[in-house]
């Protein structure tokens, strides 16, 4: 019986929500990094399923005694890499809620509730960020495959009628997408599985201090591009990279693109949450004439992972990308939206109940108050880092994310890239802190995240004075015979 609605039930979710509270409680209480070495939970695990079920008690026993330590905890407040998030803890309940309704949100009528909810929360985001109506929101898992999916509209608004004949043994000119070397990997992926061919991804050149592309760079590559029969086929403006959060002029893009007709789709993957911050709106600014845009709430509106959203002009064009009729799916429906109509996927996850349950909880000011604190600690760490001799600042940290590297005199750039990793790699082994890294003009350097709600400046003080311990206790190492 897969059903189980007894006081068992009960009793186990009241288990499960107390291991929950306990987590949330104290998640640093864990090593921030896992410790497992590859292959520990697969010889830890019988290689055949069980054959009867199990029990409760033991499957529980089982999640903290193998699965656990296998976890790297992006909540710990000490979680700097990457970029470091969190979800508002009432999300989890959402989630639990969507799990036992278990509605597939492919169509209206397989759960209006669904598709309407996604309707009025983006809605309500599209406000909070400042965008203009003209914009429709969708939800998706993730920025890779909402960045696909707007990709796919613009290849679609080429009219090169690809939906029916496909790209092979045509003559068609080739097509371009643009981007930067700082663009995220997904869009490069995204052209790859488009048939674009990746030697198509133009990569512009960036100003060498903000990482930010070169307008006059990316019209004349679009203008050369078309001088010898190329088809521009959209160009990718990041607002908030993923390296340095530095973001491409957007305004100015808009308007090469809007000259020679391009698309352009606006990447604000991490940093397009903080415009919900008066004094972070003007970042989508030139975003508002784009015809795409994605932002993550699963990075930095406090939902769980997943949930990611396109804004997108052209809701019609996107259908025509999409849409087909299956037999077994005839929908009578009119007047209503049916979201596998939109993207690839035909079962969608009623995602949208988290992100509602999230912004109800914590309300516009709730979540201003949260990034507001995020990059407040950021622009603390910048300073300290800053003031800090044999210490530089490697990139502008206009949000949440500095990077930097330690700088001892006497290392050329092979040796200093070797030390930071050094220093890097021992801040991790200890446990109580994880950042990442990142390379610009070809050096490594050290990046650290700051997303997390439960990461107080007690803490960011404590990965900092690991930083300076590994540094000082690497240089002492080379100077001592
Ligand atoms: C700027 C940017 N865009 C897109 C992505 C991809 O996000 P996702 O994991 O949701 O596909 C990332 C991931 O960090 C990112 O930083």
């Amino acid at each position: 019986m897969t059903s189980d609605t007894s006081s068992d039930f009960r009793a186990q979710f009241e288990r499960i929500g107390a291991w929950i509270e306990a987590y949330y409680r104290d998640p640093g209480r864990y090593p921030v990094l896992s410790r497992a070495e590859p292959g520990d939970l697969i010889r830890a695990l019988p290689a055949r399923p069980p054959q009867e079920g199990e029990a409760f008690d033991a499957i529980l026993a089982d999640f903290e005694r193998l699965i656990v330590p296998g976890i790297t905890h992006w909540n710990h407040p000490r979680f700097f890499a990457y970029f470091a998030i969190s979800a508002a803890p009432i999300t989890v309940m959402a989630e639990a809620l969507a799990a036992a309704l278990d509605a597939n949100a492919m169509a209206w009528r397989t759960s209006p509730a669904a598709t309407e909810l996604e309707d009025v929360t983006l809605g309500w985001l599209r406000e909070m960020l400042g965008l203009p109506e003209a914009f429709h929101g969708i939800v998706y898992d993730t920025a890779s495959i909402s960045g696909f999916t707007a990709l796919a509209a613009a290849r679609e608004a080429l009219d090169l009628d690809v939906r029916a004949r496909g790209l092979a043994g045509r003559d068609l000119p080739t097509l371009r997408v643009y981007i930067t070397e700082h663009t995220h990997s997904h869009i490069e992926k995204g052209a790859i599985a488009l048939g674009i061919g990746r030697e198509n991804v133009v990569k512009v050149p960036c100003d060498p201090d903000t990482f930010a592309m070169r307008p006059d760079a990316l019209a004349r590559l679009l203008d050369e591009d078309r001088a010898r029969g190329m088809r521009a086929m959209a160009v990718t403006a990041t607002v908030g990279t993923t390296s340095t959060t530095s973001s491409d002029p957007v305004a100015a893009i808009r308007e090469i693109t809007r000259e020679r007709g391009v698309w352009l789709h606006v990447d604000a993957a991490y940093a397009g949450p903080a415009a919900i911050l008066p004094e972070f709106r003007w970042l989508l600014d030139g975003a508002h004439g784009a015809d795409s845009i994605v932002l993550n709430p699963h990075k930095w509106l406090f939902v769980p992972v997943d949930l990611s959203v396109l804004y997108i002009r052209h809701l019609d064009l996107l259908r025509r990308t999409f849409s087909l009729e299956a037999v077994y799916l005839e929908l009578p429906d009119t007047g209503v939206r049916n979201y596998m109509d939109y993207g690839l996927q035909l079962g969608r996850r009623f995602r949208a109940l988290k992100l509602w349950f999230a912004m109800r909880t914590l309300g516009v000011r709730g979540m201003q108050d949260a990034l507001r604190a995020h990059i407040a600690l950021a622009q603390e760490l910048a300073q300290w880092v800053a003031a800090e001799a044999g210490w530089e600042i490697s990139a502008p940290h206009p949000l949440s994310v500095v990077c930097f590297r330690h700088v001892p005199p006497g290392l050329d750039d092979a040796a200093c890239d070797a030390h930071n990793l050094a220093i890097m790699d021992a801040v991790n082994a200890t446990g109580e802190a994880y950042l990442s890294n990142t390379r610009l003009h070809g050096r490594f350097v050290l990046r650290i995240a700051i997303g997390n709600d439960r990461t107080t400046r007690d803490d960011v003080l404590a990965v900092w004075k690991l930083l300076r311990d590994a540094a000082r206790q690497r240089v002492l190492a080379t100077v001592t015979p």
